[in-house]
């Protein structure tokens, strides 16, 4: 398995796979991966006769407060994990090989980006819908894979795949947890042993939220209350947002009748973690 560094040593390689009429499979990754990562991978391996795994911590989805500099990078262990998953190449620019330095060129979006997420990140989407967008231009998969963990960059990138006419199928593949219900995250690593215990709180307070829209609730308010009463016993964590929304709109709903995505903000201590949950909606029972 290789490891490229440049744009300029990559499209041959891709393009001698196209020559060979071998099919392309793109994990977009920012590294530092874990079990959630290796799913993705795993998937596009069992799809696609080649994989490309992209490790790059993107600055322009960073706002200027967030933990850019900080945030946990591993090549080495990266790489481990790519091969072991059956990874053909990892992809590995530094920061001036995606962005010259006077880069000025963006890709935005009107609506999707500016609830959940958005509300508190204004300038996130942007950045990742352009790195996004710049990776498919120079890997030009078939397909590319993305974790249902960050369910409002699946829905923006399906957007943006579909508004801008990339011949891409994007995939969305389930979350990974760890055996006690936290969702995989690379942010997970911030978390001190206190902390590590009292992030259960989120995947507690959705289940209890699932439990009540399985069991006929269908009145979003209620639902959203509950998870937002639970989140607030956990004397840790600090609610960014906990919203019912539509899950291919991403507007707020009032019944949960149609397909919903129920998503959640939350920091705990300095580390601002997300976790959601899909419901298929339907007439009460
Ligand atoms: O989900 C991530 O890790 C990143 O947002 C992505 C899609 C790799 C873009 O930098």
């Amino acid at each position: 398995m290789q490891i490229i560094k440049t744009v300029e040593e990559l499209r041959p390689i891709i393009q001698e796979w196209r020559s060979q009429g071998l099919s392309v499979g793109l994990v977009p990754t920012m590294g530092y991966l874990h079990a959630g990562h290796k799913s993705l991978i795993v998937k596009a391996v069992s799809e696609n006769d080649r994989v490309v795994v992209s490790d790059f911590v993107n600055p322009t989805q960073f706002g200027a407060n967030e933990d850019l500099s900080t945030y946990p990078r591993d090549l080495e262990r990266d790489a481990a994990v790519c091969q072991e998953a059956g990874a053909s190449l990892v992809f590995h620019p530094e920061p001036e090989e995606m962005y010259a330095p006077d880069s000025c060129t963006f890709v935005d979006m009107d609506s999707l980006t500016k609830g959940l997420c958005g509300k508190s990140r204004p300038t996130h989407f942007r950045g990742v819908c352009t790195v996004v967008c710049k990776l498919f231009h120079i890997v030009t998969p078939d397909r590319a894979y993305f974790g249902q963990k960050d369910a409002q960059q699946l829905a923006v990138i399906r957007r943006m795949v579909r508004d801008l006419n990339f011949g891409i199928s994007i995939v969305g593949c389930p979350i990974v947890r760890e055996a006690d219900g936290l969702a995989m995250s690379s942010r997970n690593a911030y978390l001190g042993e206190e902390e590590r215990k009292a992030a259960l709180i989120l995947h507690s307070s959705l289940a209890l939220g699932e439990k009540m829209l399985e069991e006929g609730e269908r009145d979003a308010r209620k639902v959203r209350e509950a998870i937002l009463g639970r989140l607030n016993t956990e004397p840790l964590a600090r609610v960014d947002y906990v919203e019912l929304v539509d899950a291919e709109s991403l507007e707020p709903v009032e019944k949960a009748e149609k397909p919903i995505l129920a998503a959640i903000a939350v920091y705990i201590g300095q580390t601002r973690l997300i976790d959601n949950f899909t419901f298929a909606g339907g007439q009460q029972g």
